[in-house]
C-alpha cells in the first residue's frame, strides 16, 4: 500500500494494537459472543466444539486479541500438513475500521508461518461476499476453485 495513503492502518500511530495469544478457558463465553455477534456461528457447528477440536494443537491453534485485557478480535489458524488456513476471523461491531481486523489476520499468518505453512487459503460464505474487499486489503487473491464438502 502506498505509505502515502490515509487509510493505511499503520499511518495510524495512535490506534489502539491488540495483545494476541492463544484463548484462555477464562475467555470461551467471551469468545462465542463474539462470534455470535459477528454472526460466524452457523446451526451446523458449535463453537466450543470447534474450539476444543483446535485449540493448542501442533497443527492449530485459536488466538485471540485483547484490548485493555479484553477479547475482542479472533483467528483459528490451522494447517492440513500442505496449506494453512484461518478461520473464524472477527473483530467487535465496536471496535472495528482501526486496523484490529488486519493485526488479527497477521496474527493467524505468523502462527501458520512460524509452523512452516507457505500459503494461506480461506473461505467465505457465499452470504459473506461483501468482506472479500476486507481481504483484498490485507493482500489476499480470490481463486478459481470450487470447494466440495463431505460430513464423516
Ligand atoms: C472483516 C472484519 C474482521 C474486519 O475488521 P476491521 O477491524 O474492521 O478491519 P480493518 O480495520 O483492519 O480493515 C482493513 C481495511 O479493510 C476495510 N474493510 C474492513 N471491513 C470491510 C468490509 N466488511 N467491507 C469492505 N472493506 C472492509 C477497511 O475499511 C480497511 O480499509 P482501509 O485500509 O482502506 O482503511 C470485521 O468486519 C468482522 O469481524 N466482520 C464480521 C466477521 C466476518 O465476516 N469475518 C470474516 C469471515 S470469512
Amino acid at each position: 500500500m502506498d505509505s502515502t495513503d490515509a487509510t493505511d492502518p499503520d499511518d495510524r500511530p495512535d490506534r489502539p494494537r491488540l495483545t494476541v495469544g492463544p484463548v484462555h478457558d477464562a475467555e470461551l463465553p467471551a469468545l462465542v459472543a463474539l462470534w455470535q455477534a459477528c454472526n460466524l456461528v452457523m446451526p451446523y457447528n458449535d463453537p466450543l466444539d470447534d474450539i476444543a477440536f483446535a485449540r493448542g494443537r501442533s497443527h492449530s491453534e485459536v488466538l485471540v486479541g485483547r484490548l485493555d485485557g479484553r477479547p475482542v478480535a479472533s483467528v483459528m489458524a490451522g494447517h492440513d500438513g500442505h496449506r494453512g488456513w484461518l478461520y473464524y476471523v472477527a473483530v467487535d461491531p465496536t471496535c472495528r475500521q482501526q486496523g484490529l481486523g488486519t493485526d488479527i489476520v497477521t496474527a493467524g499468518e505468523d502462527w501458520l508461518r512460524r509452523h512452516g505453512v507457505r500459503k494461506v487459503l480461506l473461505m467465505i460464505r457465499e452470504t459473506n461476499t461483501a468482506v472479500k474487499a476486507f481481504y483484498e486489503k490485507v493482500g489476499y487473491n480470490a481463486v478459481p476453485r470450487v470447494v466440495m464438502e463431505r460430513w464423516l
